[in-house]
């Protein structure tokens, strides 16, 4: 079986599963029938954003979830009628599979409306911390409570106003002070059951800290976040950027992956994003998926040591594999995901063109750079001795852009950079990303880290997003 988005869905295909309404009582598929125009409109009208099918290309792919939908179903409604008992028994569930499966289910995106929204992101927060925890090397009694805690963290959200939580565009000073209430309130809705151990309060009352201190309720930094928080903040950021929201698109997920390492030591504790990458299938096994140069497949098989470049099985039946060297230019799209819209990135350009242009420096290929070119005082260096040099005698640029080859051959002349300039802002781009690089590279600073084939409008933003940290 394979996984196809809604707007990918054509008449005929075969579903691989039963599918119900979120009242568990209407029939929207059945997987003994092709789907029609019919099934598709009810899908949509659903709110289900896709589905597993049965096709002679994927077949033998068996894909286990770590929750199904019925499961979800079952886990949201016992968190919205605050069903303590129900609620932890679901997550005896959830652990058990992923103990058994070591796997996730990627099917996170079924069936958020606006208003349940909190519930079904705490059920894939709860999914998530339990995959990152188990990889981070908790036994089972830990991921249990780690597990709870993610289903109860946002509780608070219960009690704060709907209008503000849900609204689109930018939020007043006050508002956002309302919104960081609902930390405080799901520990005091946690503290009221005495059966529910203090590690899984705390979890729910940190889970906004930021590694380096600059988060709330409290503003503890490192390890004095407690554990289970720290795994929070990280599989709560992740989702919420997967998700579509009233004021966003949801972002590509090599993007996110890229979003998580930037924060890696300022928002996120490092051990934890090592243990989210290595845990977390980026592209799902089944995800359907583009590829740049046009052509489709899906993920037939994940590579661990390169979790941005799986195996991909074309609808020709052949298969590519995207870590090969003659593979590495091709980018790869979940297919169904729109690009963030034009208008939205004029405005921002708009408000750019009001400062002045900054200056970023770039060691690395110039033909990757053209879409930046118009937006930033852009400089290009061949030999990163001589770009030492000048930037004594110059002072230095407002961002630095050193590309890193597989051997990370400039990691030495990273850490000297860091030592010499210790206000340089620093990005690092690769062709290529394994996960034994992120573990080297932890100690050089890094403001953010790019792995190619870039996105334009994405590019300028993350090195606007880069200078602006
Ligand atoms: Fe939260």
């Amino acid at each position: 079986m394979r996984f196809v988005e809604l707007d990918e869905l054509k008449v005929g295909m075969i579903p691989a599963e039963d599918i119900y309404d979120e009242g568990n009582k209407v029939m929207l598929l059945d997987s003994s029938k092709a789907l029609d125009e019919h099934y598709i409109e009810g899908l949509r009208k659903n709110n289900i954003q896709g589905i597993y099918i049965e096709d002679a290309l994927s077949k033998g792919l068996v894909i286990h979830d770590a929750i199904n939908r019925v499961q979800r179903k079952r886990t949201v409604n016992a968190l919205k009628n605050m069903d303590f008992d129900a609620t932890r028994n679901e997550a005896k569930g959830i652990v058990s599979g992923i103990v058994k499966h070591g796997t996730i289910s990627m099917d996170m995106k079924d069936m958020r409306d606006f208003d349940n929204y909190t519930f079904f992101h705490s059920v894939n927060v709860a999914v998530l911390a339990t995959v990152i925890g188990k990889g981070y090397g908790l036994n089972s009694t830990d991921l249990l409570r780690l597990c709870e805690s993610g289903l109860f963290h946002d509780l608070g959200k219960t009690k704060v106003d709907k209008n503000i939580l849900n609204k689109p565009g930018r939020l007043t000073k006050e508002e956002f002070a309302e919104i960081k209430k609902h930390t405080e309130f799901s520990y005091e809705i946690l503290k009221e059951r005495k059966d529910i151990i203090e590690d899984v309060r705390l979890g729910a009352l940190y889970h906004h800290e930021n590694y380096d201190g600059t988060g709330y309720p409290h503003g503890l930094a490192g390890e004095k976040i407690p554990l289970f928080a720290r795994i929070l903040r990280v599989a709560d950021v992740y989702d919420s950027l997967m998700s579509k929201r009233p004021y966003k698109e949801p972002f590509p997920s090599n993007e996110t992956i890229e979003y998580l390492m930037g924060g890696s030591g300022t928002l996120f504790d490092p051990k934890v994003v090592i243990s989210f990458v290595k845990a977390v299938p980026v592209f799902p096994l089944g995800q359907t998926v583009r590829l740049s140069d046009g052509r489709e497949g899906f993920v037939c098989e994940n590579n661990h040591q390169s979790v941005l470049r799986p195996k991909i099985k074309l609808f020709d039946g052949s298969i590519l594999d995207l870590a090969a060297p003659k593979n590495l230019s091709l980018g790869i799209k979940v297919t169904g995901t729109e690009q963030p819209d034009m208008a939205e990135e004029f405005a921002r350009r708009a408000l750019w063109s009001t400062d002045e242009k900054k200056t970023v420096m770039i060691c690395d290929k110039k033909e990757d750079y053209t879409s930046i070119m118009s937006d930033f005082e852009v400089e290009f260096a061949t030999d990163i001795k001589v770009l030492v040099k000048d930037m004594m005698k110059n002072g230095i640029p407002d961002l630095l852009i050193l590309h890193m080859d597989e051997d990370i051959t400039n990691l030495p002349i990273a850490l000297q950079l860091h030592k010499a300039f210790p206000n340089l802002k620093l990005v690092f781009s690769f062709d290529r990303f394994e996960r034994s690089m992120l573990l080297k590279l932890t100690d050089t600073r890094a403001v953010d880290y790019l792995i190619k084939p870039y996105n334009d409008i994405n590019l300028r933003e993350r090195i606007q997003k880069a200078i602006e940290r």
